[in-house]
């Protein structure tokens, strides 16, 4: 039962082009990356390295009983409170949905929060394609193209090989 070489390529293309024109599946950024969730970090620097687009999630990995993450507005970052929290997460894992266009504040309740123990983030809408002709004037810059390609393609890309690999398995 070989498999010809020819198949092989059209799924490769069936499956680019199938996960290239899909939303793909989302970025999890775990914030401070290998260092996680933990007092005496810049997560500012962290999150200056990242971009966060509408779908993404952020996760906190950090020792429960010890820290905890609560969803706060920009006072309750700025001040280090908790008080009138939007959300709190206990897990030691937790993951966080981005679904709106905003921006974000996430504080460590227990008191580390005063020792850098807050983040706060800026999430895009998700790139849209180029618009026509007669939208340009105004509407999305030049750029827009290539961060697709950056956002969606890479993805495609590696899942396509994955499922090329899957599809050889089962032939
Ligand atoms: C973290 O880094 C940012 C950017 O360099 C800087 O503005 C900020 O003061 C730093 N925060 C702390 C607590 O050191
Ligand atoms: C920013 O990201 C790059 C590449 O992922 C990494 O090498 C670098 O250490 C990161 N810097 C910070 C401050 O997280
Ligand atoms: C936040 O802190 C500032 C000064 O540290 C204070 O003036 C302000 O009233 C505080 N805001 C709240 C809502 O507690
Ligand atoms: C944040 O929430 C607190 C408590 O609900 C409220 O007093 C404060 O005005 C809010 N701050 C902002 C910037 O919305
Ligand atoms: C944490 O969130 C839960 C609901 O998810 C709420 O009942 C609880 O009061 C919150 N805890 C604090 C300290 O805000
Ligand atoms: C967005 O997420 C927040 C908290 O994660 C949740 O409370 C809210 O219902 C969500 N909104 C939508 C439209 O899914």
């Amino acid at each position: 039962m070989a498999t010809s070489p020819s198949f092989l390529l059209l799924s490769f293309f069936f499956f680019f082009f199938f996960f290239t024109t899909l939303p793909v599946s989302a970025t999890d950024h775990i914030v401070g990356a290998n260092r996680g969730w933990n007092p005496g970090i810049n997560y500012t620097l962290w999150a200056n390295n990242h971009t966060f687009y509408v779908g993404d999630y952020i996760s906190f990995r950090y020792q429960k009983n010890q820290y905890n993450v609560f969803m706060v507005n920009q006072t309750g970052y700025d001040n280090c409170t908790t008080e009138g929290a939007i959300g709190n997460w206990t897990s030691g894992k937790d993951f966080i949905l981005f679904n709106k266009t905003m921006r974000y504040y996430f504080i460590c309740g227990n008191g580390q929060c005063m020792n850098g123990m807050k983040v706060s983030v800026f999430v895009h809408p998700l790139p849209s394609p180029p618009p026509s002709s007669s939208d340009q004037l105004h509407s999305t810059p030049k750029s827009a193209a290539p961060m697709i390609l950056e956002h969606l393609g890479l993805k495609s890309l590696m899942l396509s090989f994955v499922f090329v690999l899957f599809g050889f398995v089962l032939v």
